[in-house]
């Protein structure tokens, strides 16, 4: 019995890795302008606001940058203020209006969107 074991968590293992496989097929399924988009974001804003949104790189902690996982914050934040706030800046976030695209702005700004939580 004990050596049967390895034998059957082998098989999980393939398993498991077809199932990411298969997940990592889909991949390119995904609408273009959103695998950009989530590229953009990684490149310019993850470093403050982390990957998951949440803001809890180390940057992100320094600077005590927006967790777009807040509900609260979702709510209450128009999505005009978004698009400002990456155009303009805030406080210790700069200002991205020079280095981006008008397009690219308001991509980012419905991405923001996306780490909102579901109800
Ligand atoms: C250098 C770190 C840094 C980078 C890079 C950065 N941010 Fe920020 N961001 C911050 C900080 C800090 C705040 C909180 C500002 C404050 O005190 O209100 C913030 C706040 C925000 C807010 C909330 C504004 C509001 O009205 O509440 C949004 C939206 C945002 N950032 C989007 C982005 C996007 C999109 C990018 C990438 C294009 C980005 N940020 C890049 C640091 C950063």
């Amino acid at each position: 019995m004990q050596k049967k074991m390895p034998q059957s968590f082998r098989w999980l293992l393939l398993a498991g890795s077809l199932g990411f496989a298969l997940a990592c097929q889909s991949a390119p399924a995904l609408d273009k302008v959103e695998v950009d988009t989530r590229t953009l974001f990684a490149d310019s804003c993850a470093k403050c606001h982390g990957a998951d949104g949440q803001a809890k790189t180390f940057r992100g902690r320094l600077l005590s940058a927006q967790n777009f996982t807040d509900t609260k914050w979702q709510t209450a934040t128009t999505d005009e203020e978004i698009s400002k706030t990456i155009k303009m800046g805030i406080k210790k976030m700069p200002a991205f209006e020079k280095k981006l695209s008008a397009a690219q702005i308001e991509a980012l700004a419905a991405f923001v969107r996306t780490f909102k939580p579901a109800t």
